[in-house]
């Protein structure tokens, strides 16, 4: 793929994997993105997972055109990115690989060879030329590991955003970018808000044409949108008013409250409102949709002294990927000692600024008439949240 005269996509399409980081579901697959830049020097942007490392090695080869690789270019050393690299640095053996010093500890820790005489490692400001082209490393530390630099290419105008901007799905996925990049963006770099708004912070200083991520789709216009949306998440701003209601239940009674609970809130005018069953949906998904709307309800059957197993899951993810300033209700279930209530209180008491509801829901067994009060408090109440923000 021509990206420009000089800048070619030389990536690869993983439509086999069952689990990406084997732990999230990819109905679209996934794209390795891997770039050259040619020049009168010439340097390979990343290479791929080892899964794809034939396929790349040959596009890297229709690409050179005979030429060789002057420069490897690692911004990031994650496998799915490095999976290649031992094998790129044995093919371009005049080639210098270029990183920053956590990087090159991490190349010993993956793979046996030897750079004594071929590494260039950079720090934040430095520049490479390549020619006409040159490279401005930027650090970016936990955008997703701390070894990882983004590299803004000056003449073009071009950011080799490295994990940043990136997206489940092959690039031939039709679908719209900002759902599967949200659902990434939560779920794998989530935790570093942080270190994501400081790299924005960084970027808001360079002209950027377009955005060269290493997974999904090049982008190459109307970059505002991507921006911003990038700043929402990373500085823990709802991107959408509504209200997310997730349950775990057993045997769907709990499930019936929740349905109840969800129409009660529309009903009082509450244009979206979501609703997961966190024992059947994907678990990243719910995590996305936490993180999209600005509040949240959760409904849970007791079960061990706790809340249900999967309800306990999806708050232990929420808690690792540091959800944080929103508005929580509760709803729980249990025959003869309900204590789920309990159990995610705690959880959300752990995270910063989230608001837990009084209005509290405790059914026994099954929703009864005598519920309706609580159940109207609760919803209300959620409501009101939404309408004080
Ligand atoms: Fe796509 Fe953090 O690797």
């Amino acid at each position: 793929m021509v990206i420009s005269d000089a800048i070619r996509y030389v990536g690869v399409d993983d439509k086999t994997i069952d689990l990406f980081e084997s732990q999230y579901m990819v109905e679209n697959g996934v794209s390795y993105n891997s770039y050259l830049i040619l020049d009168e020097k010439v340097a390979l942007m990343d290479t791929v997972d080892a899964r794809g490392m034939e396929e790349w090695s040959k596009n890297v080869d229709r690409e050179l055109d005979g030429r060789t690789v002057d420069y490897i270019v690692v911004q990031h050393m994650e496998p799915d990115h490095s999976g290649s690299l031992a094998y790129a640095i044995k093919k371009f053996p005049n080639a210098t690989v270029v990183g920053t010093a956590k990087t090159f500890v991490f190349i010993n820790q993956f793979f046996d060879v030897d750079l004594s005489d071929r590494k260039l490692e950079v720090k934040e400001g430095d520049t490479l030329s390549l020619g006409s082209h040159t490279l401005n490393f930027v650090m970016a530390p936990m955008v997703h590991w701390p070894e990882v630099m983004v590299t803004y290419e000056s003449s073009e105008k071009v950011l080799f955003s490295a994990d940043g901007f990136g997206k489940f799905g092959a690039l031939d996925t039709d679908e719209e970018w900002a759902c599967e990049a949200r659902r990434y963006y939560f779920n794998i770099v989530g935790k570093y808000g942080a270190s994501v708004q400081a790299l924005l912070k960084k970027a808001a200083g360079l002209e950027i044409k377009k955005i060269l991520p290493l997974h999904g789709p090049i982008l190459d216009e109307n970059l505002g949108y991507y921006i911003d949306l990038y700043d929402k998440w990373s500085s823990y701003t709802p991107e959408k008013k509504g209200v997310f209601i997730a349950y775990a239940s057993i045997h769907g009674n709990t499930k019936k409250a929740a349905e109840a609970l969800a129409d009660k809130i529309r009903a009082l005018g509450e244009e979206h409102v979501a609703i997961s069953d966190l024992s059947r949906e994907d678990m990243a998904e719910c995590v996305e949709d936490a993180f999209k709307y600005d509040r949240m309800i959760l409904c849970a059957a007791t079960y061990d002294g706790g809340a249900f197993v999967p309800m306990e899951d999806f708050l232990h993810h929420l808690q690792i990927k540091t959800y944080q300033s929103r508005t929580v209700g509760l709803l729980e279930n249990g025959t003869w000692a309900p204590v789920a209530a309990k159990s995610m209180r705690g959880y959300l008491e752990s995270m910063k600024n989230v608001t837990i509801l009084d209005e509290t829901v405790t059914i026994k067994s099954t929703l009864k008439p005598e519920n309706e009060e609580a159940m109207d408090a609760l919803a209300k109440a959620i409501v009101a949240a939404g309408e004080s923000k």
